[in-house]
């Protein structure tokens, strides 16, 4: 059995948490291969909410071992208080359950506040980060003065380990914001009770992927943010700093790119964006709050991990193409459709007028995405609650009809429709080719 990969398609936020849940009852492992905690993942089954932001979404399989791999940046404190929250929600998160790369890097309460502080110097022009300090910690770990979890096997010199950077970003922060530093001896005590804690969960992950792998199991990689959001891909400079795409998963594990079977796009049934950045479909006023929702329902469209609302916007499919080309999709899922009921009608983005032109493509320079204007096509709506539908033939024939129009714009087979929050609210279409 291959190496699936699922990769939110969009900027984060497609609902991959809920699919990967339902899709690792088939897996062995599930991996987290990118980010860090700026990740918010939600899981609604067997009566329990789970919001993961480190934990991999297939904690609730007891068979299922969950992975953090080596492409992530961990904070352990944040690491050890999800664990004692699922602890006290009745599921076990054993050393046996759950494996963290020692190639992983660690965040500091220095990335923390250095997150904070680049913001600030941003301005205007700020990147709107969830300020977990992701950014400063993959910054030092290209820099080659990163902590790697590994370090956690010796506490004390962990802890030492931990006082020398918080201390030398402190003088960074004090001298060039003129901020206040964190204190690099409480950091000590605080980061060598951690290791403590978590030294039992380091493991090989890579190893420990390629060999359920070679016998013959199936393997789960679970992308964190979305495609628009690379590094590399998406739109610089209003990025996270690492790879969420299907390519990210391969590096973010230590898996040979022979072993991957599916790459799953996760996709919504309309666009959002959290933080700022380009956004051609973005929606106003009534039309943006009525796909945001009040906030009253824990699906509306307010941040898992930071509580923002969400900027809304219909369907990009110029994105939705380019997603797929820069991950070699082999389908979709697509999410929230029953959010669509009772709007009509239903537009979707089929190309952009730039500079007078049309383009069937996204611009090559992300930068000029602020200056295209959605071309749309009007698809007819439907007004029947969707959230009870089972079968692809007991979804109103409109609704079938945006769904199958989507297939088309990208060239794509759409595998699950998921109608609802919980595991049980999703419609299946025929087996993979
Ligand atoms: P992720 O970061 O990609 O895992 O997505 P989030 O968990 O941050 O956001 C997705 C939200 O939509 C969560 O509150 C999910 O419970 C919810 N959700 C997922 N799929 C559906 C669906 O099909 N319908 C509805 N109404 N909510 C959904
Ligand atoms: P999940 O995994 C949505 C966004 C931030 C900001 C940019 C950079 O739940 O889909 P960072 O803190 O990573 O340096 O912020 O990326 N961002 C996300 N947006 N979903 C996420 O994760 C995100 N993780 C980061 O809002 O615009
Ligand atoms: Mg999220």
């Amino acid at each position: 059995m291959p190496l699936d990969i699922v990769v939110g398609t969009q900027w984060g936020d497609e609902g991959k948490g809920r699919i990967v849940d339902l899709l690792a009852a088939e897996a062995r492992i599930v991996a987290r291969y990118n980010g860090g905690d700026n990740a918010g993942h939600t899981v609604s089954a067997q009566g329990r909410l789970l919001r993961l932001h480190l934990i991999p979404s297939g904690i609730l399989h007891p068979a299922c071992t969950c992975a953090l791999g080596a492409g992530m940046v961990v904070n352990p404190a944040r690491l050890l208080a999800e664990i004692d929250e699922l602890a006290s929600l009745g599921v076990s998160v054993s050393t046996e359950r759950l494996k963290l790369s020692a190639s992983a890097h660690i965040l500091t309460p220095a990335h923390l506040a250095l997150d904070g502080a680049e913001e600030a110097g941003r301005g205007a022009s700020e990147i709107g980060t969830t300020r977990r300090g992701i950014g400063p910690g993959y910054a030092d770990k290209a820099a080659r003065r990163g902590i790697r979890a590994g370090a956690m096997r010796d506490p004390e010199a962990f802890g030492l380990l931990v006082e020398e950077q918080v201390r030398a970003a402190g003088r960074l922060l004090e001298r060039l914001y003129g901020l206040p530093a964190p204190d690099p001896r409480q950091a000590h005590g605080a980061y060598a009770g951690y290791a403590d804690r978590l030294r039992p969960h380091l493991a090989d992950v890579g190893a420990i992927v390629a060999e359920v792998l070679e016998r013959g199991e199936n393997v789960l990689a679970e992308g964190a943010q979305g495609t628009l959001l690379d590094l590399d891909h998406g739109t610089y400079p209003f990025v996270t700093s690492s790879h969420p795409t299907a390519p990210g998963a391969l590096l973010g594990l230590g898996v040979g790119a022979r072993h991957v079977g599916r790459v799953i796009g996760v996709t919504k049934a309309f666009q959002t964006r959290v933080g700022a950045g380009p956004f051609p479909t973005e929606l106003f006023g009534g039309e943006a709050e009525r796909l945001r929702g009040s906030g009253a329902n824990p699906w509306d469209e307010f941040g898992t991990t930071t509580g923002r609302p969400r900027r809304c916007g219909w369907l990009d499919g110029v994105l939705l193409r380019y997603s797929s080309r820069l991950n070699g999709l082999t389908e979709l899922v697509l999410t929230k459709l029953d959010i669509l009921t009772g709007l009509d009608p239903l537009r979707l983005c089929r190309a952009y007028l730039f500079e007078g032109r049309e383009l069937a493509d996204a611009p090559p320079d992300p930068r000029d995405l602020a200056a295209c204007s959605p071309l749309y096509d009007d698809v007819p709506g439907w007004n029947e609650p969707i959230g009870d539908v089972r079968s692809w033939a007991d979804l109103p024939a409109r609704a079938r009809a945006y769904v199958e129009r989507i297939e088309r714009l990208v060239d794509l087979p759409i595998r699950w429709i998921s109608v609802g929050p919980e595991r049980e609210q999703v419609i299946r279409r025929g087996a993979p080719s």
